[in-house]
């Protein structure tokens, strides 16, 4: 691929593994919010779109937020300005230089009830500031016309950085007992499952340059489970594969949501359907343990 490919947000959990999968794939210019040459700040969506119109890119790739749940519950402008304001100035840039924008979306679209796993095309109703300033990013997407990828992705964990798995190997050495969510379901996903999923959907949008492909889709690993039952399975996997360590937990508590009362409410049903994303660019995505085993190896 002889391309230009500007990437948004490069040190994010997503963003990282990004800068792995997308640099194959043509000249990447990734950028953060600190970047001096040209502006990657969401905060700034005009210079954003100047970057755009400068830099001149085949493909784009955001894969900055606001990603703090809970704070954006008290700080909705700034959530709405990164989530809906930015998104929707590099969409306007991305249609005017003709360029592909391939942007994250969240399950927090979506108003948890049922226990189905949703298609795309299913209504959303989403329960926090996240979700919705989220969900109108993908709006404002969808209407600028642009080419553009949306994946909307859920629980997702990366080696690098803080995330549930590393919490609960540490909890799981300090106390005797954990308590831990049991009525929200949905799949964790690796950020590098969701950089490889990326780098192979554009390489198929740039063989074929079919704009058909331009959507929504779903991208989750495969399967589905709790808190809890995530929690479980890795530090169950963590005594098995480490032995040698001190596991105090010898008790993990299944509790509803309820006990955990946060500023942003979440869905209890996370559940996402692959199958257009699956169809449409021939992909098996793997079940949720294995990319989960595999940043347990890394980290332990
Ligand atoms: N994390 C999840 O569980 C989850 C679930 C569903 C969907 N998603 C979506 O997946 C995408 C990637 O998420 P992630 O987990 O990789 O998020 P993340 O690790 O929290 O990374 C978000 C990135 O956005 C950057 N950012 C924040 N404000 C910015 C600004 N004003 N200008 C430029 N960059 C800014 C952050 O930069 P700093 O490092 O400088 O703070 C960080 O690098 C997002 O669209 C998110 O909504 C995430």
């Amino acid at each position: 691929m002889n391309t230009k490919i500007l990437l948004i947000g490069k040190n994010g959990q997503v963003g990282w593994e990004l800068q792995r999968s997308l640099s194959p794939l043509g000249e990447l210019l990734a950028l953060n919010r600190h970047s001096t040459a040209y502006c990657g700040d969401l905060s700034q969506p005009e210079q954003l779109a100047q970057t755009v119109l400068a830099y001149k890119p085949d493909y784009i790739v955001n894969a900055a937020a606001h990603t703090a749940v809970d704070k954006a519950e008290s700080e909705p402008e700034l959530a709405r300005c990164l989530n809906t304001d930015a998104p929707s100035a590099l969409a306007k840039a991305a249609a005017q230089v003709g360029a592909w924008l391939v942007h994250y979306s969240t399950d927090y679209v979506f108003d948890g009830r049922g226990s189905h796993a949703r298609l795309e095309c299913e209504g959303t109703g989403p329960l926090s500031v996240y979700g919705r300033t989220k969900l109108d990013g993908e709006l404002a997407i969808a209407a600028s016309g642009c080419k553009h990828l949306i994946f909307r992705t859920s629980w997702v964990y990366a080696t690098r950085g803080g995330n549930f798995a590393k919490t609960m190997l540490r909890l799981a050495q300090e106390r005797d007992k954990l308590t831990v969510i049991d009525d929200q379901h949905g799949a964790p996903t690796g950020a590098d499952l969701i950089a490889d999923v990326t780098a192979h959907a554009l390489r198929q949008v740039h063989a074929l340059q079919n704009v058909a492909l331009s959507g929504l889709y779903h991208l989750v690993a495969s399967g589905e489970t709790s808190w809890h039952g995530y929690a479980s399975h890795v530090i169950k996997e963590a005594k098995r594969t480490s032995p040698e360590r001190t596991w105090r937990a010898t008790e993990i508590a299944p509790v509803p949501a309820s006990a955990f009362p946060t500023p942003a409410t979440r869905p209890l049903n996370s559940r996402l359907s692959t199958a257009k994303l699956q169809q449409t660019f021939g992909l098996v995505l793997p079940p949720w343990q294995q990319g989960v085993d595999r940043m347990l190896q890394e980290i332990l």
